[in-house]
């Protein structure tokens, strides 16, 4: 079935699938719908700003003979704590290979020099916790060529209009149906907020570690998605396990930037100031333990030495090597006076990927009719309480294809294509006079995060954590409901509601699993349990002084 996009109202539009996100998730699966529907893709900025086009290291996938599916599985389980469901493990474990060889097509040209496998002209690297080389790469810039890739082909397609610079809001609902309807929308160019209505909506908004002071991913990553989705309804999972990146480069003045895993995949080695490596003192598979562990052992090693960064070395590799594999890491240290062929690498940890998110089934589906979730968003049951290197792009590109199977499922039996939304009412908004709380509000959240909700916890800082972000929360609602809207402010209303589903769910974990380490709770419970937070019967949304939607 193809509805045409139609403009209802001045301020309405109306489609076959919305699709919010344009990371690998998004794309990937609005060129799927793209072949029987109209599809409409939002990206809040730019097209290619997202975590996709920061990914180093590359997608794992069983791609060398001597590999074996179960071995992916087997890895993926360990490094997620017992928490993994095995379903989602082996469905992304089985199906990624073939989701490769299609980004293949579209032209990504994966790194042949070095090729390692029998019969397989790409080069496959080795990251943290897997027992086998199974990723593979377009050098240091993966994320990148997938990207542009995937973007060069949605461009092209008659079927999909993308909107950069169009941020959701909310979505909208129809309560008595328990359906989503699709979202309203901020046009950042306009100013102007439309009802975006469509058969099917997919959220793949990415994950949430702007939530963090420190953190290896882009402005993009405040968790939008999930903030929408428990406003909406929807019940969220796990959020305790946010994965902090072991090493990201540490430079006083700069950005975090990321020193993809695959430097210690290749030889790299951690160091004390003193040049003693320290990691086989936490475990024997020494720099390639699993991340958990690996950021765990640096911050351990930084507060008993007082040091505020440790180095990662791969100057013992030929120069030749080093530049052809890691060419932007490369350039980047270059810039900030460090030749990485010569010398050690500052680094220290930062928060990096939300392994839980919007409960969703293995077709994508949420708790509400019509709503789906994919990519970093959502909480699918595959990272459990540590996500394996490398399985994030390969989740993103599997739980596209069986979401589009999924949705072109239900478009038969869908009986109504049209759906009508209430106009965004903006009565009683006025402009801000100073806009210092919303910058002052962020900085404190994100603050509160790094020192109580950090890779140690305990309960006092989650309590305090808490308290905190509840105040910060209810003037940030007074605030939203009385000012006209920005990105800003609506990303900040976003990342302190996500903030404190964190910390609810680290609370409720009386244990220390995977990537949720406490102090007052230093054992692993026998039995490993997912952490599920179900919104109230009265949803959020219409908790405060006035809704925005009539
Ligand atoms: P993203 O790529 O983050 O895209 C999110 C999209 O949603 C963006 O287009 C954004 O504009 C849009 N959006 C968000 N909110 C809204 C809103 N309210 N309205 C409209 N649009 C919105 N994983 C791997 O598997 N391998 C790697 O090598 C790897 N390296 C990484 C390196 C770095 C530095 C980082 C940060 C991450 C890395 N990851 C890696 C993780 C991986 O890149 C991400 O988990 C993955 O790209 C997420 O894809 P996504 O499509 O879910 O979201
Ligand atoms: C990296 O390249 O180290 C990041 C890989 C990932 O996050 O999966």
């Amino acid at each position: 079935m193809t509805s045409t996009t139609t403009l209802l109202h001045p301020y309405t539009k109306t489609t076959d699938v919305l699709v919010i996100g344009s990371g690998i998730a998004g794309l990937s699966i609005a060129l799927k719908l793209a072949q029987n529907h109209r599809v409409l893709v939002l990206a809040k900025s730019a097209v290619h700003e997202g975590s996709t086009s920061y990914a180093q290291g590359g997608i794992a996938a069983v791609l060398d003979p001597f590999d074996s599916i179960d071995a992916h599985i087997r890895d993926t389980e360990v490094a997620g704590a017992g928490l993994c469901d095995e379903k989602a493990v082996a469905v992304v474990a089985t199906h990624a290979a073939e989701e490769i060889l299609q980004l293949v097509q579209f032209g990504v040209n994966f790194t042949t020099e070095g090729a390692n496998a029998q019969n397989f002209p790409y080069h496959l690297t080795k990251e943290g916790g897997h027992s086998h080389r199974r990723v593979i790469h377009v050098a240091d810039h993966t994320g990148l060529s997938v990207a542009q890739a995937l973007i060069n082909q949605v461009q092209q397609h008659p079927n999909i209009e993308l909107l950069p610079e169009h941020m959701s809001i909310d979505l909208i609902l129809n309560r008595k149906r328990n359906r989503c309807m699709g979202a309203y929308v901020l046009n950042k160019t306009e100013n102007q907020v439309y009802a975006l209505t469509a058969s099917f909506t997919v959220l793949a908004t990415g994950g949430a570690s702007k939530a963090y002071l420190y953190t290896s991913n882009p402005d993009t990553s405040t968790g939008d998605g999930i903030a929408m989705a428990w406003r909406a309804g929807c019940r969220v999972a796990n959020l305790e396990f946010n994965q902090f990146h072991p090493t990201c480069l540490y430079h006083p003045k700069d950005r975090s930037f990321l020193i993809t895993e695959a430097v210690r995949g290749e030889g790299g080695i951690l160091r004390l100031p003193n040049g003693t490596p320290f990691m086989r003192d936490y475990d024997p598979r020494a720099d390639l333990a699993p991340r958990d562990i690996v950021a765990r052992a640096i911050d351990q090693e930084m507060k008993k030495h007082g040091i505020d960064c440790v180095y990662l070395d791969i100057s013992h590799k030929p120069a030749k090597f080093i530049k052809q594999h890691f060419p932007t890491i490369y350039e980047r240290c270059k810039k900030v006076g460090i030749d990485m062929t010569k010398e050690c690498i500052p680094v220290v940890p930062a928060a990096h990927y939300t392994c839980g998110g919007v409960i969703t089934n293995l077709e994508g589906k949420t708790d509400l009719e019509g709503l789906y979730a994919i990519g970093e968003t959502a909480c699918t049951g595959l990272h459990g309480a540590n996500r394996l290197a490398s399985n994030s792009l390969a989740e993103g590109l599997v739980f596209a294809k069986l979401a589009h199977q999924s949705i072109e499922k239900s478009f038969s039996a869908l009986a109504e294509h049209t759906f009508e939304a209430k106009p965004w009412d903006t009565s009683g908004i006025t402009d801000p006079k100073e806009k210092i709380m919303v910058s002052h509000d962020w900085d404190e959240v994100r603050r509160v995060m790094w020192d109580y909700v950090g890779i140690v916890r305990t309960n006092r800082r989650l309590k305090r954590a808490l308290k905190r972000i509840r105040t910060l929360q209810n003037e940030i609602n007074e605030y939203y409901h009385q000012h006209t809207l920005s990105s800003d402010l609506l990303e900040l209303r976003n990342l302190t509601m996500v903030a404190e589903l964190m910390v609810l769910c680290a609370q409720k974990r009386k244990e220390s699993r995977g990537l949720h380490y406490n102090l007052d709770y230093p054992q692993t419970a026998k039995q490993a349990r997912s952490t599920i937070l179900k919104p109230s019967k009265k949803p959020p949304i219409s908790r405060k002084v006035k809704t925005h939607p009539r």
